[in-house]
């Protein structure tokens, strides 16, 4: 595959809403939070943006957007330039997250955690979250163990360094210092697709990258028992 991975495919095709229930799930989740035009909003691992614009029009609120792919930084700031929006948006890893202390008031995290060193980038969150802040997150889940060679296919396809059941994500952010966790699992499972899926093609892409796309729905059908998704609302005390 030449070194591409599953990341470089989202990039190139410019997926939006590249987490499992797509922008309605996310549109749902905010719904349940107190969020104002005086909130601050970090879209941590924003992708091409769709839902840091949505965001925008709906709350009005000072959203501000982390990425590490060029790709989908250059998408996002072209999305945000042509909408207009003054939304911030800056080039960085999670797991080392240029901003100062207690600076958010929301981290939304969907569909990252998955591919970082996991406690790094949540002690990252705590740091960044203001007491009272609240992670709302949307990540990859297994719903039960695996064989280690099931285990080995999925976290080599996604180049991820872990797969976690929903207690392991309770046991690790706890150990992040996060209260009132709640997990949820909701209708949406990986395969039901999504609804809301946008795309945008960039104008040289590799065409092992349509085999990643296979391989990717391949590994939905395989494991539809097992992989699955929760979100993951939180609060720093
Ligand atoms: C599955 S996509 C989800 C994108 C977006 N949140 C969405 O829902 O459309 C994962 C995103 O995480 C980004 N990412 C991966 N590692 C990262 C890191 N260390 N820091 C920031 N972003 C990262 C990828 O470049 C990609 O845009």
């Amino acid at each position: 595959m030449g070194g591409l991975t599953y990341i470089d495919f989202l990039a190139k095709f410019g997926v939006g809403g590249a987490h499992p229930g797509g922008i309605n799930l996310t549109k749902n989740v905010l719904s349940q939070e107190k969020i104002s035009s005086n909130s601050s909003i970090l879209d941590a691992g924003c992708g091409t943006g769709q839902t840091a614009a949505f965001m925008y029009e709906r709350y009005q609120a000072n959203i501000v957007c982390l990425e590490l792919n060029p790709i989908m930084v250059e998408k996002a700031k072209n999305r945000f330039q042509l909408l207009k929006y003054p939304i911030q948006l800056v080039q960085g890893s999670v797991e080392d997250i240029p901003f100062p202390d207690d600076s958010f008031e929301f981290i939304l995290c969907e569909s990252v955690l998955a591919f970082v060193n996991k406690p790094q980038a949540l002690h990252e969150f705590y740091r960044v979250l203001k007491t009272g802040g609240r992670l709302l997150a949307n990540e990859m889940t297994i719903n039960s163990s695996l064989p280690e060679d099931a285990k080995r296919e999925i976290m080599e396809f996604y180049n991820i360094d872990s797969l976690l059941l929903e207690s392991d994500w309770r046991t690790l952010l706890q150990a992040s210092g996060f209260k009132e966790i709640d997990i949820r699992q909701l209708q949406s499972d990986l395969m039901n697709g999504n609804t809301a899926q946008e795309f945008n093609f960039s104008q040289n892409f590799e065409p092992e990258l349509f085999s990643i796309l296979n391989q990717h729905g391949n590994m939905l059908v395989k494991y539809h028992d097992i992989l699955s998704h929760r979100i993951f609302t939180c609060t720093k005390i």
